[in-house]
């Protein structure tokens, strides 16, 4: 069958599943620090590529690194597009022995289903463990990420992170940041961080905005029988996001070539905004084209959302949505 339906799909996800699934997605297999390519209008990325490539170094950081309290992390910082996860990804290819490559959703969903101490005792002895966008949205993954990431590097595991936030400012806008100052500073000491900027180099190949399809385009898409299209109505998708753990919305996305929305609205409620931007977020790194009816998919988020504690994740995500909807359906 080539059309399906996500919203019929009720993927679960084992701990071995999950523990498989912690590898560079398919957007970045072949990431490399040789095919990234620092812009020259921003000299961050040249240092950013050189600390991240330097990473395994033995005198890695040379003056910046005291040898007793050498910090074991770096944190790349910075805008959408930048190639944050691109020299995170060039860096996994490029670390030894047992090494594993997640978001920060994967990494709690996982300490979630296993308990925190069996969590510790499967990520014991890994070389280095890389984890995307880096996002202290919630109090309890706060507590959770800094007391693991602290055991772990403690016994000299190394992180590489991403994230569009510095750290010290990790939770701002969102919850009660300051209840949590000593954590977050603690964290932060056992990273360097880099900073990244640039332009977007996702709207480098693109018109910079989402394109909606016609009808006529998609009831192609539909006799298409050589590609794998979901195809749903916006409305109930939102709804079986909410049914589904963020965690698994790779497996809901899994076997998909094409992505149809049809009837596109924006959010008036701002957890199926969150979760929708999570969903992106996978369509992104699994690198399928989006094609959609109804209200263009950068004009989702409203006004107040964009003002918000979340600004950051919502223009991510309608930068990544632009991408994939700009994205040519592979022949
Ligand atoms: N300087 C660069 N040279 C070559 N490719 C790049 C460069 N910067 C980004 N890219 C490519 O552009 C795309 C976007 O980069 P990437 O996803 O790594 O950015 P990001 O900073 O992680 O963005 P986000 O904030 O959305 O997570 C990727 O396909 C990546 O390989
Ligand atoms: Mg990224």
């Amino acid at each position: 069958m080539s059309v399906v339906e996500l919203a019929t799909r009720r993927p679960t996800v084992t701990v071995d599943q999950m523990l498989a699934h912690l590898v560079p997605p398919r957007q970045f297999v072949d990431a490399s620090f040789e095919n990234y390519v620092p812009d020259a209008d921003h000299l961050s990325q040249a240092e950013a590529r050189n600390a991240a490539s330097t990473f395994f170094d033995k005198d890695s950081g040379g003056l910046f690194r005291k040898s007793s309290e050498a910090p074991g992390g770096l944190y790349l910082d910075g805008g959408f597009g930048v190639g944050k996860t691109h020299l995170l990804a060039a860096a996994w290819h490029r670390a030894r022995g047992r090494k594993l490559f997640g978001t920060f959703i994967e990494y709690t969903a996982l300490v979630g289903a296993l308990g925190y101490a069996t969590a510790v005792k499967a990520l014991k002895g890994t070389n280095f463990i890389a984890i995307d966008e880096f996002e202290l949205d919630d109090p309890g993954d706060t507590m959770l990420m800094t007391r693991l990431l602290g055991e772990l590097m403690n016994t000299g595991t190394r992180v590489m992170a991403t994230s569009n936030t510095p750290p010290n400012a990790l939770g701002e806008g969102r919850f009660a940041a300051a209840d949590f100052i000593r954590e977050i500073h603690a964290l932060s000491d056992r990273f360097r961080t880099v900073r990244i900027d640039g332009l977007d180099f996702r709207h480098r190949q693109n018109t910079g905005r989402a394109i909606v399809s016609s009808s006529s385009e998609i009831e192609e898409r539909m006799a298409d029988s050589g590609r794998v299209t979901s195809r749903d109505n916006f409305g109930s998708l939102v709804g079986v996001l909410a049914k589904t753990h963020p965690s698994a919305y790779h497996a809901l996305l899994s076997g998909i070539d094409v992505i149809v929305w049809e009837n596109v609205t924006q959010f008036s409620n701002q957890n199926d905004a969150l979760r929708f931007v999570a969903l992106v977020d996978r369509a992104y790194d699994a690198d399928i084209p989006i094609r959609s009816t109804g209200l263009p998919l950068d004009e989702v988020f409203s006004s107040e959302m964009l003002d918000g504690g979340f600004r950051k994740k919502y223009l991510r995500a309608q930068s990544r949505l632009v991408a994939l909807t700009n994205r040519p359906i592979a022949a």
